[in-house]
This record gives C-alpha cells, sequence and structure tokens, in this order.
C-alpha cells in the first residue's frame, strides 16, 4: 500500500485549497487598488467594481461545485436523500439472528429482486444508534468489490429503531455450508475462495478499513463460486501511524496473538492472522485454532506453531499480557503445522507459515499473499463458474446450521472489563491431527449434498 495515501488526500487537496486562496487573495488585492485609483465617489466604477466582485465570487461558487463534482472535494459528499421505507420489501422468511443484528431473505416489491434485509438492533436506552452499525454502514458505502457484499441501500421502518440494510442476497455463508460437507474443499477450490478473500481483503485495505472480524460465518458464498466478505459490524477505518484500539475484536478461533496479549497499536495484520485461520479451516473443515478462552486460545497457538522468542517476534514481551503467560524461556520456537497438513505443497505450508507470522511486522500483506507461488502451481485455482451449487439453507432449502462463535461484544460498544481478557478456565480440548488429502473432495457424488444440485430461483 502506498504509504503516502491517506483517506482525506491531505497534501493532494491542501496544496489546490493554498493555491486557491492565494489567488483570491492577489484579485482583491487588484480590485482594492483599482477600486482606489478610479475613485469611491463615481456610482458608475463603484456598480462595475462590485458586479465585477460578484460575478466572480459566483464563477468561484460554481468551481468549487465542479470541484467537489469531480472528485477533488477534501471528503466523499454523498447524495442526500431520504431513505426508502421497508415496506417497499416482502418480508420470505428470517435467515439467521446475531448478536448485532436479524436477517432476512426479502423481495423488492417494485423489481422482484431477492435481497437480504439485516435490521440493525438498536440499545435506545443505553447506547442509542451504534457507532458499529454507522461503521457497518459507512464500510459498505465506501467499498465495491466484486467479493465484497454489495449494500443496496439503507431503508427505515416505522420506529425510528428500525433501520435495514439491504444486500445482495447470497445463498450460504461459508460456516454453515462446510458444516453440511462429508469432506473438505478440494485444493483447487481452496485456492480460489482464499485468493477471493484475499482480494477482498486487499481491496479493503487499500480503502484504509480494516474488518477486525474475518470468519467462515461472515464470508458468504453464492451458488457461482464467488466469496462475498459480510458483516462489517467490528470494521473501522484506521491510520498510518496506527491510532490506540480495542484489543478486543476478532471472534476468539481468528484472533491475532498481538490481540490476545492486549495491544492496542495494531493494523491490517489482523485481518491477515484471520485469513491464515480461515485458510486451514478450508482444508481440513475445521477451525485451525479452536481455544476455550484467551489464555487457551494463546496456548494453542503456540502449540501449533512453537513459542516465539525475542528474534522471531522482537518485542511481543512488553505487550500488557504477556507477564500473564507463562513462555517457557528455554523451549525451542517450533511448529507443528507442517505435520498438520502432510498433503500440502511447501508452497502451501510457507504461505501458511506466511500468514500465522507471530510478529505482525513479519506477516505478509493481503497483496503480497495474492502474488505467492502457491496460487500459481498445480492444481490451478478452480474457475468459480465450475463449483458446484448447493441446497441453501438461507433459502430454506434445507435446516438452520449450528451456531457459531460469536464476535466479541467490547467494540460493539458494550463494557468488557479486561480482567476477563485473560482470565478463564484453561479447558483441554481434543485436538487431534487433522490431515487434508488432496484427494477428498466435497463434489464426490456423495449422495446428501450431491454435485450438480441447482437452485431454484424464483
Ligand atoms: N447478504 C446476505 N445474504 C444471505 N445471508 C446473509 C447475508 N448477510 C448475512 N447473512 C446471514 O446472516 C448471518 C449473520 O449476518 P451477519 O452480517 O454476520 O450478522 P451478525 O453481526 O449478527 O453476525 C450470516 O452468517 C449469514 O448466514
Ligand atoms: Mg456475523
Amino acid at each position: 500500500m502506498d504509504k503516502k495515501r491517506h483517506r482525506w488526500r491531505d497534501e493532494e487537496d491542501d496544496a489546490l485549497l493554498a493555491g486557491r486562496r492565494k489567488q483570491e487573495k492577489e484579485r482583491k488585492k487588484k480590485a482594492k487598488l483599482e477600486k482606489k485609483g478610479k475613485g469611491s465617489n463615481s456610482e458608475h466604477a463603484t456598480a462595475s467594481a462590485n458586479s465585477g466582485v460578484t460575478k466572480s465570487y459566483l464563477e468561484e461558487k460554481v468551481a468549487e461545485i465542479d470541484l467537489t463534482s469531480s472528485g477533488l472535494c477534501r471528503f466523499k459528499a454523498p447524495e442526500v436523500r431520504s431513505c426508502r421505507s421497508v415496506e417497499n420489501y416482502e418480508r420470505l422468511n428470517h435467515i439467521e439472528e446475531g448478536a448485532y443484528g436479524v436477517v432476512f431473505r426479502g423481495r423488492d416489491m417494485s423489481t422482484g429482486d431477492i435481497v437480504a434485509l439485516k435490521k440493525l438492533k438498536v440499545d435506545k436506552d443505553q447506547h442509542g444508534f451504534p457507532i458499529t452499525s454507522l461503521r457497518e454502514i459507512e464500510a459498505l458505502m465506501a467499498l465495491d468489490h466484486p467479493n465484497i457484499v454489495n449494500l443496496k441501500e439503507i431503508v427505515i421502518g416505522g420506529a425510528l429503531d428500525q433501520i435495514y440494510i439491504v444486500m445482495e442476497f447470497v445463498e450460504h455463508d461459508l460456516k454453515s455450508l462446510m458444516t453440511e460437507m462429508r469432506e473438505p474443499f478440494l485444493q483447487s477450490e481452496v485456492k480460489t475462495l482464499l485468493y477471493q478473500l484475499l482480494s477482498a481483503t486487499a481491496h479493503m485495505h487499500d480503502n484504509w478499513i480494516i474488518h477486525r472480524d474475518l470468519k467462515t460465518s461472515n464470508l458468504l458464498m453464492n451458488n457461482k463460486g464467488m466469496i462475498k466478505v459480510a458483516d462489517f459490524g467490528l470494521a473501522r477505518y484506521f491510520s498510518d501511524p496506527a491510532a490506540p484500539m480495542t484489543p478486543l475484536v476478532v471472534t476468539l478461533w481468528y484472533r491475532a496473538p498481538e490481540l490476545l496479549l492486549g495491544t492496542k497499536q495494531y493494523s491490517t495484520e489482523v485481518d491477515m492472522w484471520s485469513i491464515g485461520c480461515i485458510f486451514g479451516e478450508l482444508l481440513t473443515n475445521k477451525p485451525l485454532i479452536e481455544g476455550s478462552s484467551e489464555i487457551n486460545q494463546i496456548k494453542k497457538i503456540f502449540e501449533l506453531l512453537g513459542y516465539p522468542d525475542d528474534s522471531s517476534w522482537p518485542g511481543f514481551r512488553s505487550l500488557p499480557n504477556a507477564k500473564s503467560i507463562n513462555i517457557p524461556k528455554d523451549r525451542q520456537p517450533k511448529t507443528s503445522l507442517r505435520s498438520k497438513f502432510p498433503y500440502m505443497t511447501s508452497a502451501g505450508v510457507d504461505l501458511l507459515l506466511r500468514l500465522l507470522q507471530f510478529d505482525p511486522k513479519k506477516r505478509i500483506t493481503a497483496q503480497e499473499a495474492l502474488e505467492h507461488s502457491y496460487f500459481k502451481e498445480d492444481p490451478m485455482p478452480k474457475a468459480p463458474q465450475a463449483f458446484p451449487s448447493f441446497p441453501s439453507k438461507a433459502y430454506e432449502e434445507r435446516k438452520r446450521k449450528a451456531p457459531s462463535p460469536r464476535a466479541p461484544v467490547a467494540a460493539h460498544g458494550f463494557e468488557v472489563s479486561d480482567s476477563k481478557l485473560l482470565g478463564f478456565t484453561d479447558d483441554e480440548d481434543d485436538d487431534k491431527p487433522i490431515l487434508a488429502s488432496p484427494t477428498s473432495g466435497l463434489f464426490k457424488d456423495n449422495g446428501q449434498l450431491g454435485a450438480g444440485f441447482q437452485l431454484r430461483l424464483g
């Protein structure tokens, strides 16, 4: 990413404004001198001078308007108009109720388009309209990418607290789809999905947005083999250098070690860690690091990737929660990642390890990952249109899924004490090695979820 770029494009715009101010000053000075020279008692002269000023002022205003519409304005100035009513949509079925919104499938009664409506939960008594909902709308408005869910409009219900985000309807979320799959995705399919996720993430990061809750239930997938990143409820703009932000973001299993260790200065790298966890999950059909608490999550990360040391992650010992963790000084940093994916090529393991670097500074960026040799070697990524379609739960073609883990609540504006961050029990989970086989695949004729199922789009 170009470090000089900034969301508000300060440097370019400041220069432009300074230039215009200077011109204006010179013009006024000239007009004043002319006026003095011609004498202030001449009615005609005064009128013409005034008309001159008025004309150029108007010209200036027109130029300003042009400047705004041509995109040179300091900020995006969207057209202001009132929201339509939710009554324009016919409610078809309930899709999912999360902690921060209820999602329905609906039909636009004027066009017949099938859409998803997310009703935002507004806590009237305590917090009013949540900042996170504003951020979700802001992020969705700012991002336009084929692998990011498309925002159609915002509509309102009868009461002030009924606000709905209208999005394109997408048949599946990856979590729910994978729960139904008997075997993991093929390597060629994993590549396509990962590549799409990386390009959506590169687009977000280029636009100064961190998602902060990338996980399989927030990745939608349509019946054309396309991933759509959704749920920007925890997303926010970042700056460079990073401003302090809450570390209580990202669902536990996908949370980067620097967040678990309580850092407040973090950036896009937290999304890249989550993508590493998603990559592992796509390969095995099982979450890569399933901790039961923050401390257990860290423990499992270390079991999988070895212990960090001062050379692999300089400065980690000074992070706020590092003191609460007993990292043996004499333990050699050693990773067991390779043995977990015995069928993966070296390039695949290399990409996974680069995504799961302890030190955020060493973690691969989305742009770099897109150019990784993993995507250029056999098996090549499968063409999205070659993906078969599956019965959709959201379309009520099959049962709803088992619940998936929730994002942390603090970043949504509710208090969670710091002591809770690492204070849970240290449960042992079943942690058997999982093998990702290149020959396994979903698309064999396996009865329940047979290949080639065609969705009835009404
Ligand atoms: N555009 C959509 N099309 C179809 N289903 C969707 C869409 N957006 C969300 N969903 C479903 O609703 C679930 C919850 O939506 P999400 O935006 O993640 O809300 P929450 O903040 O409650 O997690 C998703 O996991 C997915 O199953
Ligand atoms: Mg979600």
